[in-house]
């Protein structure tokens, strides 16, 4: 019999495998697919391709997983299990969507024979896979030639009508939200790398998914909110201006913004560190402590996300708008920032929200010269410290009870022992010490299986006491927790 141990050893390699190797078979499979359209037939490259697909296949069988990949409501899941979007896989996890849902397909599932079929075969199926968006009944195609061919390593599944369907209904906001939100990335990606090359960059999809983020957020700010814990060191300047731009969105609707000042706030946010594509790689990367001369490089970016913000491709009034916030960012409520300013007019209104939720961001984001992220709920004390200082005060008090003491993606020891992950807090301003609360680990510091949301409001019948409060906020690291993966 398998003991209790064993069993939740191997889930936790299998959510392992589906992760890792999951994301390489998708990847793998877009290779061949678009591969077979530039290469007329098997050449060195397409056989790199085939060697890897049949790697990977290998690794899944051997891990006893299987090898079947299918897609439904916008994710890939491998042998059932759904793997995670991150910010490095959702435009190969969308785009392999879109490859298959233009033919009608929900999947493909591979057998072990693969692991056998000569080269030319395998180019051959993709190479039919690859033509069949063409024809009126692509599956008809593909499903001919597996027949004609006595093709067994393969199969196709079709998208179910009623599947089909759901997936013509609007998506749910969590979705929408994700989507916009991990889209705006790739925009800012966009945009800097043209600026990099002095290539015209214009900013009209920049523009629709910030429009699409103030909707979602007049909706419900939650589900935006928790996104903002998805931090990646490698592209920290992407993923950072969207947050700052979804943190502030937030923050100005608190504040009593109206929905087409919310959207220029937006685009300030997505733009205020453009000025970044101006300052040498070596400095902007680098690993460890900044010297003094590098620190005067790096205060120079407010000034330059003016420069480059005037050379984006948009009408003079919006970006007549949109320079100030960016330049006034690190300026500090008390004026012992950066750039120094000689005049004394106060800072705007946006630029005094944006120096905020910048801050917020970046102190609870891994860098380069802090390779440890600030808890969620350590930063808004460390921010409370400089109120009136760094920060307008009625701003940042809003931010605090926006946030919460817990913010989302906090990771929490409660007193009863048992540990988890804040998912929200509660709607009752009185009850801020109080979130939605993600059980992870049970009182005995096992990992729990099956996940229970707890509410710390709930209270017990008998005693009228809490049943649950947090004892303090703790190391995700410690836990080996990465917040996002339950939170996207
Ligand atoms: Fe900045
Ligand atoms: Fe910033």
């Amino acid at each position: 019999m398998i003991s209790e141990t064993e069993k939740e050893l191997s889930d936790f390699l299998g959510q392992q495998v589906v992760k890792l190797k999951g994301e390489r078979l998708v990847a793998a499979v877009f290779r061949l697919i678009k591969g077979v359209v530039i290469y007329q037939s098997v050449n060195r490259l397409s056989l790199e391709g085939i060697a890897d697909f049949k790697a990977v296949i290998r690794e899944i069988l051997n891990s006893g997983a299987e090898a079947t990949l299918l897609w439904s409501r916008g994710h890939f899941y491998l042998g059932g299990e759904k793997i995670p979007f991150t910010s490095k896989n959702f435009d190969l996890l969308n785009r392999t969507i879109d490859v298959f849902s233009r033919r009608g397909l929900s999947g493909l599932s591979f057998a072990e024979g693969v692991l056998q079929v000569p080269e030319k075969e395998i180019f051959r199926f993709f190479k039919v896979f690859q033509e069949s968006e063409k024809e009126q009944c692509p599956e008809k195609m593909i499903r001919e030639m597996l027949d004609s061919n006595s093709i067994s390593w393969v199969d196709i599944h079709l998208k179910s009508e009623n599947e089909e369907n759901s997936e013509r209904e609007p998506s749910a906001p969590q979705d929408r939200a994700k989507k916009n939100y991990l889209y705006s990335i790739t925009a800012v990606k966009e945009v800097c790398q043209k600026l990099t090359v002095n290539e015209k960059a214009g900013v009209r999809k920049a523009k629709r998914l910030v429009q699409n983020i103030v909707d979602i957020v007049i909706e419900d700010e939650g589900i935006v909110l928790g996104l903002t814990t998805l931090k990646n060191y490698d592209n920290y300047t992407y993923n950072h201006s969207v947050n700052v731009a979804v943190l502030a969105i937030c923050l100005g609707k608190r504040l009593g913004l109206e929905r087409n000042s919310l959207r220029v706030l937006g685009i300030c946010g997505l733009f205020h560190d453009l000025g970044k594509v101006m300052l040498p790689k070596e400095i902007l990367h680098k690993k460890g402590q900044l010297d003094d001369q590098e620190w005067v490089e790096i205060r120079k970016h407010p000034l330059y996300s003016v420069g480059t913000i005037l050379k984006l491709q948009a009408s003079h009034e919006l970006k007549a708008k949109i320079v100030l916030a960016p330049f006034e960012h690190h300026i500090r409520y008390d004026r012992t920032g950066y750039p120094k300013v000689e005049a004394k007019p106060d800072l705007s209104f946006f630029g005094r929200i944006l120096a905020v939720a910048d801050c917020y961001d970046a102190m609870t984001s891994a860098r380069s010269y802090r390779p440890y992220p600030i808890s969620p709920d350590q930063s808004l004390s460390l921010m409370l410290e400089k109120s009136g200082k760094d920060f307008d005060p009625v701003i940042l008090k809003v931010f605090i009870q926006m946030m919460g003491i817990f913010p989302v993606g906090t990771v929490v020891e409660l007193n009863t022992g048992e540990k988890g992950l804040v998912l929200g807090k509660n709607p009752d301003p009185g009850m801020l010490s109080r979130p939605r609360v993600l059980l992870l680990f049970d009182e005995k510091g096992k990992k729990l299986l099956d996940r229970q949301v707890v509410d710390l409001c709930e209270k017990e019948k008998k005693t009228g006491q809490f049943k649950r409060t947090v004892k303090r906020a703790i190391n995700p690291k410690e836990h080996k927790i990465n917040p996002t993966e339950y939170l996207l």
